[in-house]
């Protein structure tokens, strides 16, 4: 059975107040399912607005939450891709760095509202890694584009994500279909499949020493308790990246429900 990794975009949804509240729910409802023997180890990691970092890491650690099985971090949506400087409004890696343990890289929001290039991903994802946190590199290529032209997509945001990066450490790729973000269309399973395989590939074809084994691959796009058990079971996919179905808590609860129940992920 495979670890899986179930990274929960909380976005600007919540305020600090309702973030701090529904984390404490989570832990306590965690708690409850101590003892699940069937289901895969987890890790959980908690993508709350930038704002509530550290409140949740202070519940978090304050918790004494112990499970062999669960394992709950936090982490950060977004970075400046400068350590310090002059760059108002920006949130930098030394600031969030003792709250959290990942930080999500070019999630499609950053690149398609704020027009965040790929240039300056691979510096975000650079410093991150310098910071020995773990990188989740988000990629997923536009509506309506042909098998060819999506690779093609898909290919360059790799390529640049992590060129000239030194991958020694976990490495994780997102991917997330534009058309499957918020919509309530989640991608075809053996699409999904075949593109993580893809990216698998084209790690392998262009930086032939890397370790795969320090490549992780989740889907995100509509995530929610029907679907997560099909994406969890393909062979490519080690997690996934959830946004709206993390944020309500009988939500959540019934998608951790749905994989501590599955015996054969
Ligand atoms: P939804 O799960 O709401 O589709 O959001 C996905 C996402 O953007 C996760 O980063």
């Amino acid at each position: 059975m495979k670890d899986v990794y179930i990274y929960c975009n909380w976005k600007i949804y919540l305020d600090d107040e309702q973030s701090e509240s529904l984390f404490r729910s989570i832990l306590a409802d965690l708690q409850s399912v101590n003892h699940y023997e069937k289901g895969p180890n987890i890790n959980l990691t908690i993508f709350p607005a930038t704002s509530s970092l550290r409140s949740l890491s202070e519940i978090n650690s304050n918790s004494n939450f112990a499970n062999k099985k669960l394992k709950i971090s936090i982490g950060c949506q977004n970075i400046h891709y400068e350590k310090h400087g002059a760059f108002t409004g920006e949130t930098s890696i030394m600031s969030i760095q003792p709250y959290c343990t990942s930080v999500l890289v070019g999630h499609s929001e950053r690149r398609n509202v704020f027009g965040e290039k790929n240039a300056d991903l691979n510096k975000k994802t650079s410093l991150i890694i310098n910071n020995d946190l773990e990188p989740i590199i988000c990629i997923g290529e536009p509506e309506n584009v042909s098998k060819n032209d999506a690779e093609a997509y898909l290919r360059e945001q790799i390529l640049s994500s992590i060129a000239n990066i030194d991958i020694s450490n976990q490495v994780i790729f997102a991917y997330e279909p534009i058309g499957s973000i918020g919509t309530g269309f989640a991608t075809e399973t053996l699409d999904v499949n075949s593109k993580a395989e893809f990216i698998k590939d084209t790690l392998i074809q262009n930086f032939p020493d890397i370790d795969l084994r320090l490549i992780k691959i989740l889907y995100g796009g509509s995530v929610n308790s029907e679907n997560i058990t099909d994406y969890l079971s393909l062979s490519n996919i080690d997690g996934v990246l959830i946004g709206s179905s993390s944020v309500v808590l009988e939500k959540f609860q019934m998608i951790i429900d749905k994989i501590i129940s599955k015996s054969h992920i």
